[in-house]
Parts: structure tokens; C-alpha cells; sequence
């Protein structure tokens, strides 16, 4: 039973391992490892442990590499593959690796926009969380404990099986993994009513650390400041939201004919107002594609409302009359069910094909993609602005692009900056994903995708240009060597977390100053030499309270 498992882990075992150590050769090390994990006290079954030769290892691999830009003969592969089924054996991982400091990447959903939990330079192993997958409702109490290898559509199914009023907060594509998606914040249709899911992330337990013993500065970082950074979640305990019986959805279409400029010109500056109870995304896209070029431009309006059609078509009606929705546009179903309508389902799929981890949106499985992400704050972008961008889709050779827009406001404009590292709040009209999604060889949708993106820059969030750091970005910054750790991240790391990223350095060199848990954008300790003083100097944030 779940609950007498370590619910959250957070694996920092007090073991001496020099800062810098001289690089052994990486067989013996892998060897060294592997000896570690079953026999030097790790007691990790052999049978779970995958090297390329086991004949799954391939299978196990691909199981949850969902862009296939990370899935090709030159992506770096694992020296091993772990898939552990309890915590001890997670522990006798991080134990092993800090004993023989052979990297490991901790994967849940495995959806991370530039791989980073599968593909670093060899030798490192993925941690593979998939095992853990439980997901336990207290109705009467409004909360559930949530395991990071289970997906949202699993999360989903589990609550509103157990009362159709319950639900949770998080995002759209239902094999998203939980343990990467509550790292770095997650966000769905029911941002704008209940904000993410790692506002709604209250509580954690377990037998090496929980909430109590990791501290309030520990416990804000993991909810939001980044995966693979602080250590390795094993489980969340996880507020959950009253919705009603029924609830309206629907996807409209516009075309450029259509008045979809105008509308969607209008929609920049309403939507982030419209109610908490409808959220109102836009994306822009093409269709009608030959070779190289789009001929037809379409804006498409997809929204939730927590209510009754009647309702929204007045609120409509009122606030957004340009949209010209009618009744015909609009079906009323459970909340569940517009999980399903939101996920890129076919349309006659039900509520049970949230559950099946193996299948989504054929554009998820078989093209190669890449994303990246813009806040608008202030002032909309200006007409012409948005039509340039527009019209840079029409001139597509990936198999699909768009710009995907999301509207804050509502409970977003109220939870403060600091509260978690996520600091997009207040001031936001809505956020951008600039998408592009291929099939063949070559780098040049990513150098069309960064044309697009630069269209936008100066309507954008500045000083810095903000991003999302689910919405993983390699573009925007990397970690280099230790010296320069901390200058290097704070480039894109103040993009990611604003002023928040300062107290993210603090949390992470008090917890892991020899940084076990990295990667190409893991906020990085302060180097000893300077850790005193930087610490001083983040103590501005001292007064942040959850
Ligand atoms: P993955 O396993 O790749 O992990 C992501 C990162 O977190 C890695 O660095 C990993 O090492 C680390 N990590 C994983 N498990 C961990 C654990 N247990 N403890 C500590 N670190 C851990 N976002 C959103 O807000 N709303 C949305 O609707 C969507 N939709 C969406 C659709 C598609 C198709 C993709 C590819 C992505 C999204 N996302 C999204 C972004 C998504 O939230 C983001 O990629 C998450 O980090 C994915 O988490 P996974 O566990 O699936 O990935």
C-alpha cells in the first residue's frame, strides 16, 4: 500500500566523494557500478538492471522516448537501464553512484523537450521510474498521493473514478510523467481557475526525508525549480480541486477569411480577463501544406468551461462576441471526458485510453519535435507582429509548426512570485510555445523554429526573455565547468526562475553541493570557495514563506 512506502525521497547520502575526481576508466567504473548496485550492499536485483547487451534493453529504452529526435543511431545511449521497484533499491542507486560517481538521469514520463533524462554523454545510466505508478485518492480529505513514474491520464482516470467532482490541475497530453512535470511546475486547462500542479503539491513523507525533515527551503525548490536537480521524488501528495458534473469544451476554427487575425488579435487582450472557469487557448497554425509551404492559415480556439453551455454562450456572447461561438461549437461532458477531447485523441476514444502509457498522439511518436517557450507580459503583440509570424508558419517544411498560446490571469495573477521557483505569475497575458515537428534528417526546422522565435522577441518578456522550464530549451543557456558554474546558469536560469533562481543556488548547496543530481540546466551549487558569501547575499529571500 502506498502510503507506508518513502513517499518523497530525497537521496543525499552522506558519502566522501572528492569534488573532481580523477575520471577512471569508464568500463571499470560501469563494472565497479554494477558490482555496487547488487553485491556491495545495494542488494539490487541483477534481473533489473539493463546493459546493451540483455536483449530489452532496446525495448526498455524506447519505452518511454517520446520525440524521436532522441531515438536515432547517434543519440548517446545508457551503459545501463535500472528500473527499480522499490525505494531502497532507488537509494541503492544514488548510493552507488555517489560511491563510484557514475552518472545517473532520473526518467519518469520521459518527455523532456531536449532528453535530458536519457541522453548525456556516456557513461551514465537511467534511473528508470516507470515501476512506480501508484496512485491513491482520499476522497473525503481532497488529496492523493501520486508516484512519479505514473502519467497525468493515469492521475486523471484515478481521481475522477473515485468521485466525478474530483480532479487535479496539471497537464494536457496524458502521458506526461509525473515525476518531471511537478519538478518544474505543470500546467492544463485548469491553470487559470486552481494555477499549476506544483501549487497544489502540499505535502510529502518518507522514511530518508520528507517534508518535515527536508525543511521549507528543500520543499519549495522540488516544486518547480527543475527535475534531476535536488534529488529524486518518488511520490507527491497533491491537493486536489472540485470541478461540477458537467463542463463545456469546444475547438473552433478561424481562418484568415474569416476575420482569425482580428479574432485572434482580440483574443491577446481577453483572454487572460475571461473568468477563471474558461480557459481559452489560441494556436496558430497552417494547413493545406504542399512541399514546402502552407496556402492556408488557420487560428484554432479550444477552450474548457467549468459549467453549462448555456452559461458560456452568454459569457461569450458578452466578453468575446467576435469568436462567434454558437451552441452547435459546444459539448457538455465530465470533466474526464474533456481530458480526453483536450489529448489529441481520436474522437471516438474513451476515458480508458487514458491509461494506456503506449499511445498518443501519432505526432508525439513518430516526428521529431522541439519547442520553445515566450511570455507575453503588458501589451498584446502588435497585429502586424502577429501576422509576420503568421505568415513565417506558411513557409513550413516540418511536417507541422505553430504557435500554441495559453492565458494566464485569473488564479495566476494572484499566487505570488516567490511562492514556488515557477515566477511567471502576475503581469502575464498569456504564454507562447513556438513548435515545430518534423520527420526527415536535418538541423534546419531547428534554424527555422529560432527564426520564428526571434520574430517574436520584441513583443516578448525581457531583461530577461523569459521561458518555462518544463518546456526545456537548451537554446537559452547550458551549464559549463564548476568554476563558472554559477555566471553560466544564471543566463538561462533567471529566465526559467526569475528572481527566484538565487535561492534555488542556496537550496542546492546546502543539499547537494557536490551536485549528484545534474544536468545541462541543473541550477548548480556555488563553488566552495564562494558558497559563504553568495549565500549572504541570496538572504533577501529569506522571508519567503509557502
Ligand atoms: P522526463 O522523465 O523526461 O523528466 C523530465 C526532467 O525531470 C528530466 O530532467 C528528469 O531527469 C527529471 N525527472 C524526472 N522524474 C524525476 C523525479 N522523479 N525526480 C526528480 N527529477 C525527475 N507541460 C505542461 O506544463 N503542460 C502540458 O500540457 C504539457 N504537455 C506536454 C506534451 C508533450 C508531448 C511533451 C513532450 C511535453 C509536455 N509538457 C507539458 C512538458 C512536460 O511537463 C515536461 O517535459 C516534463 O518535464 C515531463 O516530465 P516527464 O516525467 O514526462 O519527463
Amino acid at each position: 500500500m502506498l502510503p507506508t512506502l518513502p513517499l518523497l525521497l530525497f537521496l543525499l547520502l552522506l558519502l566522501p566523494v572528492p569534488l573532481s575526481p580523477a575520471s577512471p576508466p569508464a568500463v571499470q567504473t560501469c563494472q565497479d557500478f554494477i558490482h555496487c548496485l547488487i553485491s556491495g550492499g545495494g542488494g539490487f536485483p541483477s534481473n533489473l538492471i539493463y546493459a546493451p547487451s540483455n536483449p530489452n534493453y532496446s525495448t526498455i529504452l524506447e519505452s518511454t522516448i517520446r520525440d524521436a529526435r532522441f531515438n536515432s543511431t547517434s543519440t548517446p545511449k545508457p551503459s545501463l537501464i535500472l528500473t527499480p521497484i522499490s525505494t531502497s533499491q532507488i537509494q541503492a542507486a544514488v548510493l552507488c553512484s555517489r560511491r563510484h560517481d557514475f552518472h545517473i538521469r532520473i526518467r519518469s514520463g520521459g518527455h523532456d523537450y531536449e532528453g535530458l533524462s536519457q541522453t548525456p554523454f556516456p557513461p551514465f545510466a537511467v534511473l528508470d521510474l516507470a515501476s512506480f505508478r501508484n496512485v491513491t485518492v482520499n476522497r473525503a480529505e481532497k488529496t492523493a498521493w501520486v508516484q512519479s513514474g505514473a502519467v497525468l491520464g493515469e492521475l486523471y482516470y484515478r481521481i475522477a473514478k473515485r468521485s466525478p467532482h474530483l480532479a487535479f490541475p496539471a497537464g494536457v497530453t496524458n502521458t506526461v510523467g509525473v515525476g518531471g512535470h511537478f519538478s518544474g511546475g505543470g500546467f492544463g486547462f485548469l491553470v487559470r481557475k486552481f494555477g499549476l500542479a506544483a501549487d497544489n503539491v502540499i505535502d510529502c513523507r518518507g522514511r530518508i526525508l520528507d517534508r518535515a525533515s527536508m525543511g521549507q527551503d528543500f520543499f519549495w525548490a522540488i516544486r518547480g525549480g527543475g527535475g534531476n536537480t535536488f534529488g529524486i521524488a518518488v511520490a507527491w501528495k497533491i491537493r486536489l480541486v472540485t470541478v461540477p458534473s458537467t463542463v463545456t469544451v469546444f475547438s473552433v476554427v478561424r481562418t484568415i477569411e474569416q476575420n482569425g487575425l482580428d479574432i485572434a488579435n482580440k483574443w491577446q487582450s481577453v483572454s487572460s480577463k475571461l473568468p477563471k472557469e474558461l480557459s481559452l487557448d489560441l494556436l496558430l497554425t497552417t494547413t493545406n501544406r504542399t512541399k514546402n509551404r502552407a496556402t492556408i492559415k488557420i487560428a484554432i480556439f479550444s477552450a474548457l468551461f467549468l459549467g453549462k453551455t448555456d452559461k458560456l454562450l452568454n459569457l461569450m456572447q458578452s466578453k468575446f462576441p467576435e469568436l462567434g461561438l454558437t451552441g452547435e461549437d459546444c459539448k457538455e461532458m465530465t470533466w474526464l471526458e474533456s481530458v480526453v477531447f483536450h489529448g489529441g485523441f481520436p474522437s471516438n476514444a474513451t476515458v480508458e485510453a487514458l491509461l494506456d502509457r503506449s499511445k498518443n498522439s501519432p505526432l508525439v511518436w513518430t516526428l521529431k519535435y522541439k519547442c520553445k517557450s515566450d511570455f507575453v507580459r503588458g501589451d498584446p503583440i502588435p497585429e502586424s507582429a502577429l501576422l509576420k509570424m503568421w505568415e513565417k508558419l506558411m513557409e513550413i517544411e516540418p511536417e507541422f509548426g505553430g504557435i500554441l498560446m495559453f492565458p494566464w490571469g485569473g488564479e495566476m495573477e494572484e499566487i505570488s512570485e516567490f511562492r514556488i521557483p515557477f515566477p511567471h505569475r502576475g503581469g502575464n497575458l498569456y504564454m507562447i510555445q513556438h513548435m515545430a515537428y518534423w520527420s526527415d534528417e536535418g538541423e534546419r526546422h531547428v534554424g527555422w523554429l529560432r527564426e520564428l522565435y526571434d520574430l517574436a522577441g520584441d513583443y516578448v518578456s525581457r531583461e530577461p526573455r523569459s521561458a518555462y522550464v518544463n518546456y526545456r530549451d537548451l537554446d537559452i543557456g547550458m551549464n559549463g565547468e564548476e568554476e563558472e558554474g554559477y555566471e553560466r546558469a544564471r543566463v538561462w536560469g533567471e529566465k526559467y526562475f526569475g528572481k527566484n533562481f538565487e535561492r534555488l543556488v542556496r537550496v542546492k548547496t546546502a543539499v547537494d553541493p557536490e551536485n549528484l543530481f545534474r544536468n545541462e540546466q541543473s541550477v548548480p551549487p556555488l563553488p566552495r570557495g564562494i558558497r559563504s558569501q553568495r549565500i549572504a547575499a541570496g538572504s533577501q529571500f529569506d522571508r519567503c514563506t509557502l
